[in-house]
């Protein structure tokens, strides 16, 4: 029996760690999961990554690419907490699916490796997450190694994302000298590569040690006493309801790979991050603890098994609890449906699901019944949650049936990806050509097998580069105002869109055209 309702969403926390390739995003998830008892071995979540658990049944990309649907959603236990860690796949494997994960967290993770502040992809997830509204938690990582100067990262934080943050603690030296972290929350001092039951030094109230210490003979001591008062007097105060509302970030330093500092963020982490939160719909806030299940479809992994061209949809529980077999409503179209084909991911296996709640994802068997963003509820009274936002595209191709007698599913392929939200669709004006438009090559490599596999058309795709696309406010604009550097197209919703070559492409049609007001949906707040 599940406990009462009400204590199960409670006990939720569900989040995804957002980082650039290579913060060691892989290692912390690993140690996490360690901590959790839901591997024995290290490594288990690296061998994953590397492709070397393939099994037979994933789809040709993601056998090359090592990427499994089973380590996408990794669940544990710990401290009394259900974890759910959702995977954002980065760099060759980046697409609109690692935006949209962030849709289905209550929180996230940021892992900076200290020696390379932050990255690219670490400030466009950052993005998305901010659009979000929801918390975010930082790890600063790779300690162990000689990196920026701590002060430096946390200006660093503060200038280039905006935020204001909170240095839960702080590192006593790095690299060859790393010493600790001072463990400004406990006030303690947490030394490293020191016996287990030497490692924790608790500080008095004026937050130093007490009597004598090893560590009080190293300047670095001094000088972190130093840093902490500098912190103390001119850095932001500590506030748990500005970290719940999203606008102060707490900041800890560590080494995943030595796991060093890790069970600390996770104690704290689990004590401030949010479980499932109220959202909204077209029936108002729904509130997680009702007794009504609903939820919504935020991935869909298509060809699990090519030979029986499933495809498993993603959905975040919302409200209630899920029971295997329940019968629920999909509001968009009004059809009752049996939900008897269910999966719960963990990090080596795929389970069947018989019950989840609130917090929770599961994976429902997918025989092309479901869409992105995809409302579905247990009640009678169908409604339907916020639609997911519009990702702006960075890289386009131009594309077409290879063979002309096949237009027919040329254009019924398209249009079904499209709709599914695989890929973003845009024609040119006057010649309606079709331009795909991705946040991510793996979108064009999918797109490219699905058509083939799916309805049995080659495509031939033109590569277009990266472009900066901008929407147009009051949709209203001069048609004679396209060019090869800023060409204009419209969206699968007939929304008007400049395709620009470059940044310097922007500026100067801006400059030149002060009268049409552009905008990036992503960066509308
Ligand atoms: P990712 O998933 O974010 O791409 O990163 P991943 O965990 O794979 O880590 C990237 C590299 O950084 C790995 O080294 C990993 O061992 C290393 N790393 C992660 N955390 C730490 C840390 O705290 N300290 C140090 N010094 N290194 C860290 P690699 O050489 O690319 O891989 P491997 O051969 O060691 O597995």
């Amino acid at each position: 029996m599940m406990k009462k309702l009400k204590d199960e969403v409670q006990s939720r926390r569900t989040f995804a760690i957002i980082s650039h390739p290579d913060a060691g995003k892989t290692t912390l998830t690993e140690k996490l999961l360690l901590f959790g008892g839901a591997i024995r071995d290290a490594g288990t979540v690296k061998a994953k990554k590397t492709g070397k658990f393939a099994t037979s049944d994933w789809m040709e990309i993601e056998k090359q690419r090592g990427i499994s649907v089973t380590s996408s959603v990794m669940q544990f236990d710990y401290d009394g907490f259900k974890v759910n860690i959702l995977d954002t796949p980065g760099h060759q494997d980046f697409s609109e699916d690692t935006y949209r994960t962030l849709t289905a967290v209550d929180s996230a993770v940021m892992i900076i490796d200290s020696a390379k502040g932050i990255e690219d992809q670490t400030l466009k997830l950052f993005k998305v997450c901010r659009m979000r509204g929801i918390p975010i938690f930082t790890f600063i990582n790779k300690l162990d190694r000689q990196g920026k100067a701590p002060l430096e990262l946390l200006a660093e934080l503060e200038e280039v994302l905006g935020i204001e943050s909170y240095p839960m603690n702080w590192p006593i030296g790095m690299g060859k000298e790393f010493l600790g972290i001072y463990d400004r929350f406990n006030n303690r001092i947490e030394q490293f590569r020191v016996d287990e039951d030497k490692r924790f030094v608790q500080l008095n109230e004026e937050g130093e040690i007490v009597g004598e210490h090893s560590l009080k003979e190293s300047s670095l001591y001094d000088q972190t006493l130093e840093e902490i008062m500098l912190l103390d007097e001119a850095g932001n105060e500590f506030s748990k309801e500005r970290i719940a509302d999203g606008t102060l970030i707490p900041v800890f330093f560590g080494s995943a790979l030595t796991t060093f500092g890790v069970q600390t963020f996770l104690d704290s982490y689990l004590q401030f991050a949010p479980e499932p939160q109220p959202r909204n719909s077209t029936a108002g806030e729904i509130d997680p603890q009702s007794e009504e299940f609903s939820g919504f479809i935020f991935k869909i992994q298509a060809n699990m098994n090519p030979a029986h061209r499933d495809r498993i949809a993603f959905l975040r529980i919302c409200s209630g609890k899920f029971e295997r077999g329940m019968t629920v409503q999909l509001s968009r179209t009004g059809k009752s449906m049996k939900l008897a084909q269910s999966t719960q991911f963990m990090a080596d296996d795929r389970s069947t699901v018989e019950e989840a709640v609130a917090g929770d994802i599961i994976g429902l068997y997918d025989p092309g019944t479901y869409q992105i963003g995809d409302t579905i509820v247990s009640g009678k009274e169908g409604f339907l949650y916020e639609k997911l936002p519009q990702f702006t595209p960075e890289l386009f191709v131009r594309v077409s049936a290879k063979n002309v007698m096949k237009q027919k599913h040329f254009h019924k392929g398209i249009q079904q990806l499209v709709q599914e939200g695989a890929i973003q669709l845009f024609k040119t004006l006057k010649t309606e050509e079709y331009l795909l438009g991705a946040v991510g090559q793996l979108q064009f490599e999918v797109f490219e097998a699905r058509m083939r596999n799916e309805y049995n058309v080659e495509v031939l795709m033109e590569r277009q580069g990266s472009k900066i696309a901008r929407w147009i406010e009051g949709d209203d604009v001069n048609e004679n105002l396209s060019s090869s550097r800023s060409l204009l197209v419209t969206d699968r919703y007939d929304k008007k869109v400049f395709l620009f070559e470059n940044e310097f492409a922007l500026r100067w049609f801006q400059d030149k055209n002060p009268e049409v007001k552009l905008y990036n949906p992503m960066d509308a707040s």
